[in-house]
């Protein structure tokens, strides 16, 4: 069969394959050699279970995510639908912070307020892992992605400290993107994040997020 490799990520293979007729995308998740041989299947089921999974509640939520044709978690691949677009960042590492830059944001915000409004994490959101297709955001690589069970309240500190984990993998990567306008960019994010959840929630989280810079700012002094 040829396969038409387009990434190989940190822990798994990207390829285009002719299924059923259809090109489809297949992220397959191979084996790790570090790891003992049980933990590594354990490992990857996980991952491509959690990942199948939180596409499809995504998806449930109203928030564009490829669809999901097939998983198997023998092989540890998930087959979904090709997207022939471009990833958030390209637009972040070249070109200027314009209307539109900021319009994405937003919307990236939205749709992170919306998976964390269910209780879903999504592990990885940067804007590596947003492709752009005719100006319609997609949110893809829920390889991360974790389940609070329930919808997160402004008194379960648990919850909120992990919404905030989230967050912050945003910021750092606007930071490191766009070291000078982060602020601006975080801010019409955050913008698009409150508009998802309540706002006491909202709130609270940047909070969080707040407390959390501190500590690594204090722990690496
Ligand atoms: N459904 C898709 N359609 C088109 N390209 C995709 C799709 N899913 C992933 N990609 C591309 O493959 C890259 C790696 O996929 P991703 O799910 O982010 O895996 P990793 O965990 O390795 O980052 C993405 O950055 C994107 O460019
Ligand atoms: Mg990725």
């Amino acid at each position: 069969m040829r396969r038409e490799v387009i990434a190989i990520g940190a822990e798994a293979i990207l390829y285009l394959e002719n299924w059923l007729g259809l090109t489809v995308l297949v992220k397959e998740r191979v084996p790790k050699g570090y790891r003992r041989v049980e933990l590594d299947y354990y490992i990857r089921k996980l991952r491509t279970a959690s990942e199948a999974r939180a596409m499809i509640r995504a998806s449930m939520l109203g928030i564009p995510v490829p669809r999901v044709y097939d998983v198997d978690l023998v092989n540890m691949r998930i087959r979904m639908e090709y997207l022939r677009g471009t990833p958030l960042v390209k637009f972040l590492i070249s070109g200027s912070v314009n209307a539109q830059v900021l319009s994405y944001l937003h919307t990236m915000g939205k749709y992170l307020g919306l998976l964390h409004s269910d209780g879903i994490i999504h592990g990885d959101p940067t804007p590596a892992n947003i492709l752009i297709v005719n100006d319609k955001l997609y949110l893809i690589d829920f390889g991360l992605s974790e389940f609070l069970g329930r919808r997160p309240r402004t008194n379960d500190v648990r919850a909120l400290y992990k919404l905030a984990v989230d967050l912050n993998v945003t910021l750092r990567s606007l930071e490191a993107l766009r070291k000078d306008q982060s602020k601006e960019l975080f801010n019409e994010f955050f913008q698009g994040y409150s508009e998802a959840l309540s706002n006491d929630i909202a709130v609270r989280v940047r909070q969080f997020v707040d407390r959390i810079r501190k500590m690594v700012r204090y722990a690496v002094r």
